[in-house]
């Protein structure tokens, strides 16, 4: 079956930072996926409210939107069968201590916070999400 989904991957300040994204991206594509569209930019506190306006209740909210807008970005539209789920398979858990061996944010992610990577999380947000950052 032919399910080829796109979905949206940030590479998070603080793996732009360390020079991270080359390694990152080569994680993706030796994985399979497309990277279709992509761009390094820094946000402002109020996009990055926008954009995680989903948990705007939760009391990392204000934390999380500062730090998304801290230091560049590199926002991506990624393509593969099944994207959503590969997509968050390869990131691996939310926390980096708990994450597999071979994820993303095993190898690179520091902290619940600076976990180096964003991946939509299901198909729906993903339209969503890729509307927000590559609208034209
Ligand atoms: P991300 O996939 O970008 O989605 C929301 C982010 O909130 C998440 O990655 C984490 O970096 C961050 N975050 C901070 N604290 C928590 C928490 N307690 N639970 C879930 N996410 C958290």
């Amino acid at each position: 079956m032919n399910n080829v989904e796109q979905t949206l991957s940030i590479i998070k300040p603080d793996a732009v930072e360390r020079n991270l994204d080359n390694e990152i991206k080569q994680m993706f594509i030796s994985k399979g996926f497309k990277i279709v569209q992509e761009k390094k930019i820094q946000i402002e506190k109020s996009e990055a409210e926008k954009f995680y306006k989903v948990h705007e209740t939760k009391p990392f909210y204000n934390d999380l939107c500062s730090y998304l807008s801290s230091g560049p970005i590199v926002a991506m539209i990624l393509e593969k069968e099944n994207a959503v789920l590969a997509n968050r398979d390869l990131m691996g858990a939310t926390n980096p201590k708990d994450a597999a061996e071979g994820t993303i944010r095993k190898k690179y992610g520091i902290s619940i916070d600076k976990n180096s990577v964003h991946g939509s999380d299901s198909l729906e947000n993903a339209r969503i999400e890729i509307e927000f950052f590559f609208k034209d």
